[in-house]
Parts: C-alpha cells; sequence; structure tokens
C-alpha cells in the first residue's frame, strides 16, 4: 500500500496506527487552533492531506450535520479507512477525495460517489485545516495556490508546521538521536519533501493574498514520560525500520539508540520536539 512513490513514510496498517497516537497526542492543541480560528458549527471545512481522518473525523463533529467537511488526500487506503469511519458514525457531512496536492489533479479513477467533482476551487470554503503535509509536497507553492482559491473572503486556515525539524533533541546525551533526525531530515529532503517547511510558508502565503492572523509555538520540552516525550520516542521506534530499508540506519545505530534510551528511561532526561509552529491566516 502506497500512497505514491513520494510519500516517504509509506501508509503501512503500523503508520496509520501510529498517526491515531499522534493525533490524541496533539488533540488538545487543534482543537485549541481550531477554536482560534472561529471553525464551529455548520461550516464548511476542507482537510489537506487529512490522512486516516483522525482530525477531519474532530471537525465533521464540530461542524455537525449542518456543515461539511472534505478530507483530501492520495492515500487511497487511509481514505477507506475515514470512510468506514465516517459510515460507522452515521457522518453525512463528512466526504473523502483522492487528490494529488502536488499537481493538483485527481488521482486515477479515485473520486467517490459521494464526493463533489474535483472541482474544490473556487468554492468559498469556509476554513482549511492542513498538518504535517506541506514538508512532504515537492511543490509547496500548488498547495499554497489551492487553499487561496479555496477559501471564501473572510475564510481562514490553520496550519501545523515544522520551522526547525532538528530542535527534535534528548538531553543529556542523545548522539544516536541526534543522528536519527539528521537520517530523517536527509531521507525526507532526498524525497522531495522539506522538514523545515514552515520557514518558507509565510512568504508563499503572503505572496498568494493571505495574511498572517496569528502564529504560536507548540514545541514542547517534557520529561521522558509526558505525552509528547513517548510521540518522540514513538516515532523514533516506528520509522526506525523504514531507514533501515532504505540503508541510512545500520543495526550498529539502532544498537546505539537502544542504549541511550534505556537510561533516559530512568534519568530525569529533557525531550525537545521539532519545532512546531501553529499559524492562522485568512484570505482578506
Ligand atoms: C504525516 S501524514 C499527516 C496526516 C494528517 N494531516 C494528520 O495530521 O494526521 C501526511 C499525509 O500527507 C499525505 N500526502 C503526502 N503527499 C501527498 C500528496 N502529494 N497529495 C496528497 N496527500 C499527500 C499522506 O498521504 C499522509 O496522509
Amino acid at each position: 500500500m502506497t500512497a505514491g512513490p513520494s510519500y516517504v513514510l509509506g501508509t503501512s496498517a503500523g503508520e496509520l496506527e501510529r498517526l491515531g497516537r499522534q493525533h490524541q497526542i496533539w488533540r488538545d492543541d487543534t482543537l485549541a487552533g481550531w477554536r482560534q480560528a472561529g471553525f464551529g458549527p455548520g461550516q464548511r471545512i476542507l482537510d489537506l492531506g487529512c490522512g486516516p481522518g483522525f482530525a477531519a473525523l474532530d471537525l465533521a463533529e464540530l461542524v455537525g450535520t449542518g456543515g461539511r467537511v472534505l478530507a483530501v488526500d492520495n492515500a487511497e487506503p487511509y481514505l477507506a479507512h475515514l470512510q468506514l469511519q465516517a459510515e460507522d458514525r452515521k457522518m453525512p457531512q463528512l466526504a473523502t477525495v483522492t487528490w494529488d496536492l502536488n499537481t493538483g489533479r485527481a488521482k486515477r479513477t479515485g473520486l467517490r460517489a459521494n464526493a463533489p467533482p474535483p472541482l474544490i476551487v473556487p468554492a468559498g470554503w469556509d476554513g482549511v485545516w492542513c498538518r504535517w503535509v506541506a514538508m512532504f509536497l515537492n511543490d509547496p507553492e500548488a498547495l499554497v495556490q489551492l487553499i487561496a482559491q479555496a477559501l471564501r473572503p473572510g475564510g481562514r486556515l490553520v496550519l501545523h508546521e515544522y520551522v526547525q525539524w532538528d530542535t527534535f533533541a534528548l538531553i543529556p546525551g542523545g548522539e544516536a538521536v541526534a543522528r536519527f533526525v539528521q537520517c530523517c531530515i536527509g531521507h525526507w529532503q532526498a524525497s522531495g519533501g522539506d522538514p523545515h517547511i514552515g520557514r518558507r510558508l509565510p512568504e508563499l502565503l503572503e505572496r498568494h493574498g493571505l495574511r498572517l492572523v496569528q502564529t504560536r509555538s507548540l514545541l514542547a520540552c517534557e520529561r521522558g514520560d509526558g505525552p509528547k516525550a513517548l510521540w518522540l520516542q514513538d516515532f523514533l521506534q516506528c520509522y526506525s525500520p523504514q531507514l533501515a530499508a532504505a540503508g541510512l540506519w545500520s543495526p550498529q545505530d539502532q544498537q546505539q539508540l537502544e542504549s541511550e534510551l534505556q537510561p533516559a528511561r530512568r534519568r530525569s532526561s529533557l525531550w525537545v520536539t521539532p519545532a512546531l509552529v501553529e499559524m492562522i491566516w485568512e484570505r482578506p
């Protein structure tokens, strides 16, 4: 199961489950961002790069049956999962569309019967939610253009992306973690992504006519048993086999990583997350 040749994290069942755990950990911050942007009942919201749709289901709950959520991704297995969830929860307000955000084209015949035509724009959407997606795209400007055209005047975008991925650290020590972080960055850049994409987005969004309403840091620093520290440890565990398969992570690297993690669980260690930022933008 693949999302497309360039999607580096893949769409295995294990990755789907990790995205679910990840959403639970970040859910309060996510809901706070939506509240700040004024997302609410009756609105029409796009979820771009929705993955298996853990956030899209929350958005559908928020807008209610009087609203509409269109969840967009190019990974059909993820959208199939989301559709089943939406059917189980009786959420007719939630539709999915298989769409390549790099090219702005529907993928094969992936459009679902309950989805609108592939005309996301112009459609006067009240809001757009987009998290951890721009960093994987070869052409983030295509995404920005789509957002700028999709929003109605006064409509708002909530973005969660990293401005610097290698603030990810285990302190003290953490040499193998630091090496792992650099391997991830190299792996994603080699597939056309940019893990520090948050640095380029403000200029792109402004160029396409959007205005920054507010921003806040979501960088966290926690003890080893804090939820965001556990999120980082989950990622180290889930992603090391992929780095190894790509020939970037040796059994020796893995051994060193594990020997760092053992004492980190006992000692008073700090886990620092990649520098994630929330940005809320508006189409004037
Ligand atoms: C890390 S996941 C984030 C999923 C979701 N936004 C979340 O916060 O849980 C990145 C998502 O981007 C999607 N993606 C990557 N490249 C894409 C593309 N070219 N077009 C559409 N979706 C893409 C992947 O399929 C995946 O679902």
